[in-house]
């Protein structure tokens, strides 16, 4: 078969090995991935992204080779004369031929590459792309991911909006993170909060609607005091989600903050939104507008105004939906409550308090530490323990390290410490980085931290001995421990993010 003479030259040849080896790769690996399941997950970025980039780069050498080659003949030949374009006459064989092939071989390649890419765009929105590909990056996020209530919705329904514009947006950064994945120049642990996290109008509101009305929602929770018997302690809250009609009259709920009617809005002192020194509350139905300020924090008009205005959404309290890092506190009063840890090996709240506050430079030296404390507490306080509860003792060991592995990373440095749940008010500030009685408007108003704004409390006390509320009035809070009236005073946080 005769092809024009200008297609002689390296450039071309190679670029035609170079496309040909590729394509045959792409097919083969496309064929032994789907029929023997070869390759695992890691296959698809080879099938749909490396291979098809080398060969469109051969394929784009063999023109390029081809149209310097007929410059460099034609200037040969035609010494002096300006450069024309070529012609394209079909009489000639070798034209008709190449023009065959290349039309043939065009529409063969979109066709390819059609469904190539499209199976590319799929296979970057998947949960294993995100999660697998950087396994050591998004470790922490993938772990807390799976046991989430959002564990089967994907990566990118959170964090990638629709429409052409986030596509490319979010493709470009995922190319500098593939890029800072390899050249080991990402941040531990990984910035939050996101800047450009998709917002909660496309994404939380895409299957939660802020009119949808909740029911109150009953809350037991089980704590384990950290002392020898390790004393239980019960806690019935009922939470007001929504609005309700009382004999008071309405009460509005914690899903005000969110409704059509109200706009809540605020500035933060640093990006983790911590700090929180200005609010503005607006009811778009009557206008009112009111602005409450942090009477403790002497922020001057000038530095109020450089900060960035924050509309309040979903993310605001519900910040860790999907990663929650939980505090070793509550994954082991979980793990106590539910039987996988004996209640009654004495202390065994405490040992691993003691264990699990420290910081660690591995999981292996913090598996070790786990081990080693507890065995040398109950051999300390009575060596038969080892013998006649190995099973109990074993048990929880290994209920402490899984805890620690699916809540703290400390290749990552990821862990509550930096990445607070702003849901409550016990270990971070969270409802009470606003709700603290201190935030104060002209008019003299505050941003309430009464105990029954958000929570009824039903019952509490220890099993055997639990005082119940007789008329779904609110039962005033009981600190289980005696630290006299500083829990009205001061913030939970202050004591209970660093109890250990
Ligand atoms: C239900 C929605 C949702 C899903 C699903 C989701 N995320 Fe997130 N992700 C978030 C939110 C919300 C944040 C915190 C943003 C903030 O605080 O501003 C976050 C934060 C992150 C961060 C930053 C570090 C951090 O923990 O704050 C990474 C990395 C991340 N997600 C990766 C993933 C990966 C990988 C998956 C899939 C395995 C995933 N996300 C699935 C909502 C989601
Ligand atoms: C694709 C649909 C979908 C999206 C998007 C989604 N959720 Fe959910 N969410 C669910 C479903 C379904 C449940 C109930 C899961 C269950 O009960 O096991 C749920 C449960 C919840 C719960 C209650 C359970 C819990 O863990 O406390 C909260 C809070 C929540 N979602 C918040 C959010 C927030 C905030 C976002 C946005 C970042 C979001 N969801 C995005 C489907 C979704
Ligand atoms: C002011 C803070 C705050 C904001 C803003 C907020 N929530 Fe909530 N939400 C809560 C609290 C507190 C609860 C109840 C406590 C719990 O379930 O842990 C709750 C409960 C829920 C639940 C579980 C309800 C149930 O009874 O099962 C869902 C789902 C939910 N929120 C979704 C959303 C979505 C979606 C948005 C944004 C449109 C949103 N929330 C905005 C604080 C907030
Ligand atoms: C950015 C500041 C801010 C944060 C954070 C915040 N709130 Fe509020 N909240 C407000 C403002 C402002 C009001 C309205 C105050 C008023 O009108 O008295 C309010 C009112 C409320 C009300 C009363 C609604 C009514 O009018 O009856 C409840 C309940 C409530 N918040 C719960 C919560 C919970 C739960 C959290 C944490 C998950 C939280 N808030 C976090 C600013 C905040
Ligand atoms: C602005 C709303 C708000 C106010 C005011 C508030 N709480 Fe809470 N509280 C919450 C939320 C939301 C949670 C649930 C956090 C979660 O989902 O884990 C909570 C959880 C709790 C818990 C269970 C904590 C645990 O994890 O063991 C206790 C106990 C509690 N609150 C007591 C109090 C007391 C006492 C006061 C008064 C000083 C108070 N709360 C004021 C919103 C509030
Ligand atoms: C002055 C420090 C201090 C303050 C402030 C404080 N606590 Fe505590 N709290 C403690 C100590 C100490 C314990 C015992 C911890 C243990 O033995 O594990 C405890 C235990 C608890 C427990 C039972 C164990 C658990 O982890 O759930 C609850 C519930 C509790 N506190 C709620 C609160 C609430 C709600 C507030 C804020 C309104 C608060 N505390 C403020 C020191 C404090």
């Amino acid at each position: 078969m005769k092809l024009p003479s200008s297609i002689k030259n390296w450039i071309s040849i190679t670029g035609t090995v170079l496309a040909t080896f590729n394509l045959a790769s792409i097919v083969s690996l496309m064929v032994l991935n789907s029929v023997f399941g070869f390759g695992g997950s890691y296959i698809g970025l080879f099938i749909y992204i490396v291979l098809p980039a080398f060969m469109v780069f051969g394929l784009i050498l063999i023109p390029v080779g081809m149209r310097i080659n007929s410059k460099r003949a034609r200037k040969a030949e035609q010494e002096g004369e300006p450069l024309k374009w070529p012609i394209i006459d079909f009489n000639n064989p070798a034209v008709r031929n190449a023009g065959i092939i290349f039309i043939v071989g065009t529409v063969f390649l979109l066709i390819i590459s059609s469904i190539g890419s499209y199976e590319a765009f799929h296979y970057t929105e998947s949960v294993e792309f995100s999660g697998k590909l950087c396994h050591q990056v998004m470790e922490p996020e993938y772990t807390t991911y799976h046991g989430s209530s959002h564990e089967r919705v994907a990566c990118v329904e959170c964090h990638v909006g629709s429409g052409a514009s986030w596509y490319v947006k979010s493709k470009l950064s995922g190319l500098y993170q593939v890029y800072s994945v390899l050249a080991k120049k990402y941040p531990k642990p990984i910035p939050t909060p996101i800047e450009n996290l998709r917002p909660a109008r496309e994404t939380c509101e895409q299957c939660h609607w802020p009119e949808k009305f909740y029911d109150r929602k009953m809350r037991i929770q089980h704590a384990f005091l950290a002392d020898d018997a390790n004393t239980e302690n019960i806690i019935h809250l009922q939470f007001k989600t929504s609005s309700k009609m009382t004999a008071n009259g309405v009460e509005k709920g914690i899903h005000q903050h969110i409704s059509p009617e109200v706009k809540i809005e605020y500035k933060a002192v640093s990006e983790d939104r911590q700090v929180i020194p200005w609010v503005r509350y607006t009811n778009s139905i009557t206008g009112e507008s009111v602005v409450f300020t942090d009477s403790e924090n002497s922020y001057t008009e000038v530095e109020l105004d450089a900060m960035e205005v924050r509309v309040m959404d979903c993310l605001d309290c519900h910040n860790r939906p999907s990663h929650d890092y939980q505090v070793p506190q509550n994954f082991i009063d979980k793990s106590l409550a539910e039987g996988r840890i004996s209640k009654d090996l004495p202390s065994i709240k405490l040992l691993a308090m003691i264990a699990l506050n420290q910081e660690y430079p591995t999981k292996d030296s913090a598996f070790y530490a786990i081990k080693t404390q507890v065995k040398e507490y109950y051999e300390m306080i009575d060596p038969d323990m080892l013998t006649h509860r190995k099973a109990d003792v074993e048990q929880a060991i290994a209920q402490i390290q899984r805890d620690y592995s699916n809540n703290i990373f400390p290749e990552m440095r990821s862990s509550w410490r930096y990445y607070p749940n702003n849901i409550g008010h016990m270990e971070a500030e969270g409802c009470f980085r606003c709700h603290n009685d201190r935030h104060r408007s002209d008019s003299g108003k505050v941003i309430s931290k009464d105990c029954n704004l958000c929570h009824d409390i039903l019952a509490q006390g220890t099993p055997g001995n639990i005082v119940y509320s007789s008329s779904f009035e609110s039962l005033d809070f009981e600190h289980p421990v005696d630290i006299d009236e500083a829990w009205r005073v001061e913030s939970c946080s202050v004591c209970h993010t660093a109890l250990y």
